[in-house]
C-alpha cells in the first residue's frame, strides 16, 4: 500500500490512517504532536471512490460493503505485518490513528483481530459492521473523538460503538465537543493527554 514512513528516536510507532479523500501525509502533523519522538506510518487507503481514496468500499454515505469491508480489513492488518518486519517495528508500541473512514477501518481491525495495537484513537468513527463477536480487549486503550453535532457519526451510534468496545474489555474514554464531522482542535489537545496517560 502507498505509505509514507518517518523513522523515529523512540521505539513507539504511530499509524495513521485518512478520512475520504485525504491520503498517508494527512495526519503525520497529528502523529507528531501526540508524540514528537515516534515513529510515524501514514497509511493510503487502496480503494478509489470517484477519485478519491477511502480504505474499503461504500454503498452511500454510512452504508458500508461489508464484504469489501472484511476484505480490506485483512488487506491493511496483512500490510501492517509486513510493514512491522521491514522497518523492525515493536509490535507492542504501536498505536493507530484514524480519522472517519480511517477510524471506521481501525475499528473494523479491532473488531476482526482484537488487541493488536498498544492503543487507538478513534476519531468520528462509526461501528463498522454488526453482529460480530469482538475478541476479548484486555483493557487495550481506546479513545474515540466525537461531535454532538456530527451530522454522519449520531451520538446514539458513536454510544453503540463505545459501549461494544466496553463490552468487549476494551479501557475506553470518548471525549465529545459541540462540533460536527472535523477533527477539532479541542480534540486533538484532549488526544495528546490521553496518550500521555495511556500509552
Ligand atoms: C465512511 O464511509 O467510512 C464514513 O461514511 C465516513 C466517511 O465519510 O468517510
Amino acid at each position: 500500500m502507498i505509505h509514507t514512513y518517518i523513522k523515529g528516536s523512540s521505539p513507539h510507532t504511530i499509524i495513521l490512517l485518512h478520512g475520504t479523500g485525504g491520503d498517508e501525509n494527512d495526519l503525520l502533523s497529528i502523529g507528531s504532536i501526540l508524540n514528537p519522538n515516534s515513529t510515524l506510518l501514514g497509511i493510503r487507503g487502496n480503494v478509489l471512490e470517484n477519485g478519491m481514496s477511502r480504505y474499503f468500499k461504500r454503498v452511500a454515505e454510512g452504508i458500508f460493503d461489508e464484504q469489501d469491508l472484511v476484505f480490506r480489513t485483512k488487506e491493511l492488518k496483512e500490510f501492517i505485518d509486513v510493514a512491522i518486519e521491514k522497518y523492525q517495528l515493536d509490535r507492542q508500541k504501536i498505536v493507530i490513528v484514524g480519522y472517519s473512514n480511517g477510524a471506521n477501518i481501525a475499528a473494523s481491525m479491532i473488531f476482526h483481530y482484537g488487541a493488536i495495537f498498544q492503543g487507538a484513537i478513534l476519531y468520528h468513527p462509526m461501528v463498522p459492521i454488526r453482529g460480530k463477536m469482538i475478541p476479548q480487549l484486555a483493557g487495550m486503550p481506546v479513545l474515540i473523538g466525537a461531535g454532538k453535532n456530527d451530522p454522519i457519526c449520531s451520538i446514539t451510534e458513536t454510544e453503540e460503538l463505545a459501549k461494544l468496545l466496553k463490552e468487549a474489555g476494551a479501557e475506553l474514554t470518548v471525549h465529545w465537543e459541540n462540533h460536527g464531522h472535523q477533527l477539532s482542535e479541542p480534540e486533538v489537545h484532549f488526544s495528546i493527554k490521553w496518550y500521555n496517560c495511556y500509552i
